[in-house]
C-alpha cells in the first residue's frame, strides 16, 4: 500500500472532520435529529420550531443552546419571553444539564429576560447580548408572544424582520419557537407571520392514536437540505429529547389494544429511556 504523506493525512482528517460536523452545518446535538437534516441546520439559518402548548418547544430550544455551548464550543443567547431565567435553569437541571450554571457564569450562555413591552428596543437588547458572549446560536422563545404585546401587527412584523436581519448579520444560527396556524381540521399547515422570515420549519405534534397521544416531530421545511419527510416519534427523557425512526410510531389504523395501552402506561409510570420504546403522553 502506498504511504501517505503528512499533507494527504491532514486532508483526510479535514474531510473527516467536515463530514463529522456536516460542512456548513450547525449540529443541534439533539439525539437522532441531525442525521435527518444532512448533519445539522445550515449555518446562519433561522428555524421555526412550531407546536401546540406542551409539545416540547422550550426543551428543544434549551437543549440546542446547552449542547451548542457544552459540546460544540458555540456560545448562545436564549431570549425567553415566557419563562424566567430561574425557571429555565431549573428545567435544564431537571434534564441533566446540571452544569448549565457553570456555562452561564463562564459567559458561554446568556439567558436574556425580557419585559418586551417596548418592541423598539428589543433588537438592540438581543444584539448587545450576542456581542457580550460572542454568540453563534440564538433562541427566541417564543416569537408568537410578540404579537401579544401590541395591537400593532405591522410593528410586530417589522420587529421580527429587524431581529432576523440583525441575527443573520452576526452569522448566528437560530431557533425561534412559535405556533403554526392549522387549517382544514389540522390536515394542512397554514402560514403565520413568523414563517415568512424563517429558513426552516420543524413541527412538534401530539399525534392521537387509539386513545393515547404520541409525541412526534416532522421537518416541514429546511433550506438547502434533503430532509426526512415523515413523522418521527419524539421522546422526552431525562437526558433531553430523543428522535426515533418513523416505523416506531404506531400507524393510526392499527388499533392499540387496551393491553398495549396498559403496557405503555406501566412503562411511563416506571420511567424507562430504553431506545425504541414509545411513551404515550397521556390517556384521554
Ligand atoms: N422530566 C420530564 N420527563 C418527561 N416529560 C417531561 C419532563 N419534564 C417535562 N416534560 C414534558 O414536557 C412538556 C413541556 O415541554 P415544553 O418544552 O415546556 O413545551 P412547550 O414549550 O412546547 O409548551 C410537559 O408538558 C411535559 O409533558
Ligand atoms: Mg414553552
Amino acid at each position: 500500500m502506498r504511504n501517505i504523506n503528512e499533507v494527504q493525512k491532514r486532508s483526510i482528517v479535514k474531510d473527516y472532520q467536515q463530514m463529522e460536523t456536516g460542512n456548513g452545518r450547525v449540529k443541534t446535538g439533539i439525539y437522532g435529529l441531525d442525521k435527518l437534516i444532512n448533519g445539522g441546520i445550515p449555518k446562519g439559518n433561522i428555524v421555526l420550531v412550531s407546536g401546540a402548548a406542551g409539545t416540547g418547544k422550550t426543551l428543544f430550544a434549551l437543549e440546542y443552546i446547552y449542547r451548542g455551548a457544552k459540546e460544540f464550543n458555540e456560545n448562545g443567547v436564549y431570549l425567553s419571553l415566557e419563562e424566567t431565567p430561574e425557571r429555565l435553569v431549573q428545567t435544564a437541571q431537571n434534564f441533566g444539564f446540571s452544569d448549565i450554571e457553570d456555562l452561564l457564569r463562564a459567559g458561554r450562555i446568556n439567558l436574556l429576560r425580557s419585559e418586551v413591552y417596548d418592541l423598539e428596543t428589543l433588537t438592540n437588547k438581543i444584539e448587545d447580548s450576542i456581542d457580550r458572549v460572542n454568540a453563534k446560536r440564538v433562541v427566541i422563545d417564543s416569537i408568537s408572544v410578540l404579537s401579544a404585546f401590541t395591537d400593532n401587527q405591522l410593528l410586530v412584523r417589522r420587529t421580527i424582520m429587524d431581529i432576523s436581519n440583525m441575527i443573520r448579520e452576526h452569522g448566528c444560527t437560530s431557533i425561534f419557537t412559535g405556533s403554526m396556524k392549522k387549517i382544514n381540521n389540522g390536515s394542512e399547515l397554514g402560514v403565520s407571520t413568523e414563517e415568512y422570515v424563517v429558513d426552516g420549519v420543524i413541527a412538534l405534534f401530539h399525534k392521537l392514536i387509539g386513545n393515547s397521544f404520541y409525541r412526534s416531530i416532522g421537518i416541514i421545511k429546511m433550506r438547502e437540505t434533503a430532509h426526512s419527510e415523515v413523522l418521527h416519534p419524539l421522546q422526552i427523557v431525562n437526558k433531553g429529547l430523543r428522535i426515533l425512526p418513523p416505523d416506531l410510531l404506531p400507524k393510526s389504523d392499527n388499533r392499540i389494544s387496551e393491553k398495549i395501552t396498559r403496557h405503555y402506561q406501566h412503562i411511563r409510570q416506571n420511567y424507562s429511556d430504553d431506545e425504541g420504546v414509545i411513551l404515550p403522553l397521556a390517556e384521554v
